[in-house]
């Protein structure tokens, strides 16, 4: 009893930190976007954009990672831009929730035609998703704009992939503004959604020493060793609580069970190792990170002012 209340009471500490962070982030480095600005423009924007995220979260649980991944990928590549980056490599049946974002864009412009873009809309479904499966809230700064000058294969360069190094991850987070601790922070999405055979086929079959030998002969039952049928079959990030937003996934590290071969370099004895064990042994500090870095990750260069469009649909180039 005394544990819980002791441990009720240092998360709540935790979180009073976070918004004091959070706050002295936001004054510090977003000076365009803000919480308030759709207050006069579209005052229900937010409530319009959580039902049909909602629903379509009830209706089938992943789609609250595949909508966080969305988000990732629109931060990084702006991917909701072009349709020729939904096709990219690292993206092309892969990246999920397109038409969640357009279900939720038709239900605001109904209320609000043209004011609301599609990479805000995005923002706040991911923020929903989160919270949706126990994860962490925060407040989304919005006034993001639709880019209309995406690189038609951005996606191939500047994605993290899952076989990419330590070094080369915290470079491409780098490349971005972000810490080798935002991107540890980050990576704790893996604690829900699922990932294809072929994107981790190489390490199961690699009778590496950084790979539990029962987890991997485990995950080889569905993910055979030739390229073929079984390439697109699922397997769950985190196998412990796939569905919740929790820190098993950095338990998971610890013993050697992380699916992707990215998952595992964050704990293979590098520079990261002491975030790991950190996260995995108080989630509160994990789910408070993770919130800060979703906002620094939001904030990665949008067009705002002037520049860009908004869409009126979001998988379309406006006509
Ligand atoms: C650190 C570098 C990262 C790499 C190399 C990586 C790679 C991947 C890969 C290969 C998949 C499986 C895709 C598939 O099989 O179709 C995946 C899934 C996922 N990723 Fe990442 N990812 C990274 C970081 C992130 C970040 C920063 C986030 C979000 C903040 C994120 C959120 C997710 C989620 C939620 C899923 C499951 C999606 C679903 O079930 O639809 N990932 N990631």
């Amino acid at each position: 009893m005394v544990t819980v209340f002791r441990n009720s009471l240092s998360c709540q500490a935790n979180r009073v930190a976070a918004v004091v962070m959070l706050l002295l982030l936001s004054s510090a480095c977003q000076a365009k976007l803000s919480s308030t600005f759709y207050e006069k423009s579209c005052p229900n924007a937010l409530s319009t954009i959580r039902k049909p995220i909602r629903t379509a979260i009830a209706r089938e649980r992943r789609m609250a990672a595949s909508l966080i991944r969305l988000h990732f990928h629109d931060c990084f590549v702006q991917v909701l831009v072009f349709p020729s980056e939904k096709l990219a490599p690292p993206n092309n049946h892969s990246v999920r929730g397109f038409e969640v974002i357009d279900q939720a864009k038709s239900a605001v412009e109904k209320v609000c035609p043209g004011v609301v873009s599609c990479a805000d809309i995005l923002a706040v479904a991911a923020r929903d998703a989160s919270v949706y499966v126990g994860g962490p809230s925060w407040t989304v700064k919005l006034g993001r704009r639709d880019s209309t000058t995406a690189s038609p294969c951005l996606a191939c360069s500047d994605l993290p992939r899952p076989n990419d190094s330590l070094k080369r991850l915290i470079s491409r987070f780098r490349a971005k503004g972000l810490s080798a601790r935002d991107m540890v922070a980050l990576s704790g999405a893996h604690t829900i959604g699922q990932a294809q055979c072929f994107t981790f086929q190489e390490r199961i079959y690699s009778n590496g020493s950084n790979i539990d030998a029962g987890f991997a002969s485990k995950r080889r039952l569905r993910c055979p060793a030739t390229p073929g049928d079984g390439k697109s079959n699922l397997a769950a990030l985190d196998l412990v609580t796939p569905n919740s937003f929790d820190n098993n996934y950095f338990k998971n590290l610890l013993q050697k069970k992380g699916l992707l071969q990215s998952d595992q370099v964050l704990f293979s004895g590098g520079s990261t190792d002491d975030i790991v064990s950190e996260y995995s042994r108080n989630p509160c500090t994990f789910k408070s990170d993770f919130a800060t870095a979703m906002i620094k990750m939001g904030n990665i260069k949008p067009p705002t002012g002037s520049a860009g469009i908004i869409r009126k649909i979001c998988s379309q180039v406006n006509n």
